[in-house]
């Protein structure tokens, strides 16, 4: 097959991109930074992420998945079609792309990231489920006749599946992620002590001092923001046990989302998943005690996949070397000529 393979992970927060015989060759954030008055883009990507927050009214930065669903169908167009472009320079042959999606998308759902993909100028387009692409991403037996529970926090959603057989049994999408703990730490200073922060800085105090279970030892970082009070510039400091009640609500909201999926488990894959324990992948599994958190909270051992940001793309990686895995189990590709 003449192009590129190409296996995305198009995220609520990141884009990776795998191609067949060079690796992942891109991880960047999903944003793109468009003038207001004409729609044109003028950042995409690591460039948007530096100036989001930072822009006057003439700019405005843009995520266009959101919830782990495209939400804007035009912006998520420019972003993919940029990258292409970049990929493949002027080659005449379209790429063939492995589209990973959340789990418990609907059919409309699914067809706007096969038709952006498509636009966007992808030359054949198979979509395949997060779930089933982090379970292959993590190492597990395709074919396993046992069932594994999946569960990725992103940044945008955490994505629930049970997977056996190389297909999905049980899967929901709840739409709360990374990015919403990000918002909780936000309105919780500007609430309680009236100070303003960006959205760069609150994903850092997260990534810092944010905690799934209070830490042993309570840590504190310096900050810079803006006073509500008189709008000038402040740097204060925030600790680890302040941020601790704003994240917990937003968790309880993941973890509620996370046993309505095994409520309506068979019961015999509910025995699986307590054998074999919760696999956890995506970036906000990374916040410090999410594992022991969800331990606790579910009486499930939960193993932290070695490198939970990639084990999605890791997954549409192999299955980009090994196309028949989708004949086998039903998947087929799309052409635009195809798109209804
Ligand atoms: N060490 C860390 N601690 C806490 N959160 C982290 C850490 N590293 C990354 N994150 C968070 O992980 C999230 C991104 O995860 P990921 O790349 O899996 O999301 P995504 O695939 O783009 O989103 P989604 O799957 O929800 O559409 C961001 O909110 C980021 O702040
Ligand atoms: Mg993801």
């Amino acid at each position: 097959m003449l192009g590129m393979h190409v296996g995305i992970d198009f995220g609520s927060s990141s884009t990776i991109m795998y191609v067949d015989g060079k690796g992942i060759v891109l991880d960047e954030p999903t944003m793109i930074a468009v003038d207001t008055e004409t729609g044109i883009p003028i950042a995409i990507g690591n460039a948007a992420y530096t100036i989001n927050g930072r822009t006057g009214e003439n700019i405005e930065v843009i995520s266009p998945v959101q919830n782990g669903i495209i939400s804007n169908y035009t912006m998520a167009q420019h972003i993919l079609r940029y990258y292409f472009q970049r990929l493949c320079g002027n080659s005449i042959f379209k790429p063939t792309v492995i589209l990973t999606v959340p789990s418990g998308a609907t059919n409309l759902e699914r067809h706007t990231f096969l038709e952006v993909a498509m636009r966007a100028g992808a030359g054949r387009v198979c979509l395949v489920e997060e779930a089933l692409a982090s379970a292959i991403g993590v190492g597990f037996e395709n074919n396993a006749l046992s069932g594994r529970f999946i569960v990725n926090i992103g940044g945008g959603a955490v994505d629930v599946s049970v997977v056996t057989m190389g297909s999905l049994s049980v899967s929901k999408s709840v739409k709360v992620g990374g990015k919403s703990i990000d918002e909780a730490i936000r309105r919780y200073l500007r609430r309680e002590r009236d100070i303003l922060i960006g959205p760069q800085t609150a994903e850092r105090l997260k990534i810092c001092l944010g905690s799934a279970v209070p830490r042993r030892e309570e840590i504190a970082v310096m900050a810079n923001g803006k006073s509500g009070l008189d709008h000038m510039p402040i740097t204060f400091e925030v600790t680890s046990t302040e941020l601790y009640g704003c994240i917990r609500e937003r968790l309880d909201v993941m973890v509620r989302g996370i046993k309505s999926v095994l409520e309506i488990t068979p019961p015999e894959l509910v025995g699986d998943i307590s054998e074999n324990g919760i696999v956890l992948t995506g970036g906000t599994s990374l916040l410090y005690g999410m594992k022991r958190f969800l331990e606790s909270e579910t009486g499930i051992e939960v193993f932290l996949a070695d490198d939970p940001i990639y084990s999605c793309v890791s997954g549409a990686a192999t299955i980009v070397r090994d196309m028949d895995f989708l004949t086998e189990n039903g998947y087929s590709f799309k052409t635009v000529q195809q798109l209804s």
